[in-house]
């Protein structure tokens, strides 16, 4: 069976962003590969978390996951820093990584570029993202589309690290939803919606009262003129909140323009809102469940058990394979 690995940072609450791009694939994919997800907490601390927050939100994620769906028969579910070898293989494939690669990281080359005070690992995480990958020979990442280019640089380092070594990891492919691979601010449709964002009204999270989502649904930018279309150059906003619709309804985008021809934006997000509303709050029923339970540290046990196993042979053979230690 082949292997799926992916994860999601605990830097806020989940958003409809995350669901849409990354989690809905976990859950599809489990019954076809062997899935492992994981929390990426040490990707949080590439910006200052409060302390008790991100022990909190590490759980929160946790719960979530189950929440929207995974099952935990299928999938191996493990927290990033409770597997020391993820930390150790990313040292080793900084050592295989060269700085002009990892500056033309999006991320931190934008961040870079607004002259902000950056931690080290603002730069290097890319390093460790590949490693969190290739530790468990990963044959796939489920990923939305922003993290391509990491899986990219996951590839050119794993290759690279083969061609010097010998074969030794599996090269990944990324694997992006069709539709919901970038979902959009709601306020303004032109950037990414993201869960650490500093306004809250353009993005839904999972945590999200329901209430309050009808609200930001309903104050979402629309574009000038009145007609549901879908037109990403001219009605971003339109376009955005028809893909939101088109992936939780399961309708195609055609037959949603079909259905609100003629009748303007208002009827649209108020029915974007219920349909939103619907999905978000069954989730919602079923984390309240999970984070009150116990089986949520024993799910996470028992996947650090089996994680840690795969991880700690992997990185011992990487140590050798680099001429570390004593072994001969
Ligand atoms: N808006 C989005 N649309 C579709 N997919 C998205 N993802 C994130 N935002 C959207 C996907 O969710 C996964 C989570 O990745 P992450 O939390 O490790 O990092 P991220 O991509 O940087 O997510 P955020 O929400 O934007 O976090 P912050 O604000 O902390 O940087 C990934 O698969 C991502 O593609």
């Amino acid at each position: 069976m082949k292997r799926m690995v992916s994860g999601i940072k605990p830097t806020g609450e989940l958003t409809l962003g995350n669901y849409l791009g990354a989690i809905r694939n976990f859950v599809k994919f489990q019954d076809e590969y062997e899935m492992f997800v994981f929390i990426a907490d040490l990707h949080a601390l590439t910006t200052q978390q409060d302390r008790a927050q991100l022990r909190r939100r590490i759980k929160d994620v946790a719960a979530f996951y189950l929440a929207c769906g995974l099952d935990k028969e299928r999938v191996t579910l493990y927290i990033q820093s409770e597997i020391p070898a993820h930390s150790q293989l990313g040292y080793l494939l900084e050592c295989t990584s060269y700085m002009g690669e990892l500056s033309r990281m999006t991320q931190y080359k934008d961040k870079a570029a607004k002259g902000e005070s950056l931690h080290v690992s603002m730069f290097t995480y890319p390093a460790l993202m590949a490693a969190d990958i290739i530790l468990y020979d990963a044959d796939y990442v489920p990923v939305g589309d922003d993290q391509k280019q990491h899986v990219e640089l996951t590839r050119n380092v794993a290759e690279r690290f083969n061609s010097r070594h010998g074969d030794f990891f599996t090269v990944p492919e990324p694997v992006i939803p069709k539709a919901g691979a970038r979902i959009m601010d709601l306020q303004d449709p032109t950037k990414k919606m993201s869960k650490s964002d500093d306004s809250d009204k353009g993005y839904i999270l999972l945590s999200d009262d329901l209430a309050r989502i009808k609200n930001k649904i309903k104050s979402a930018m629309t574009d000038s003129g009145s007609e549901v279309k879908y037109d990403k150059e001219n009605k971003p906003g339109i376009s955005n909140l028809l893909t939101i619709y088109s992936v939780i309804s399961g309708l195609s985008i055609e037959e949603l323009e079909a259905k609100y021809e003629g009748t303007g934006y208002g009827v649209f997000k108020s029915d974007l809102a219920e349909v939103v509303c619907d999905h978000i709050g069954g989730i919602q029923e079923k984390y309240n469940e999970i984070i009150k339970s116990k089986e949520l540290d024993e799910i996470l046990d028992h996947g650090r058990e089996v994680a840690s196993k795969i991880a700690y042979k992997k990185i011992m053979k990487a140590n050798h394979k680099l001429g570390l230690g004593r072994k001969r």
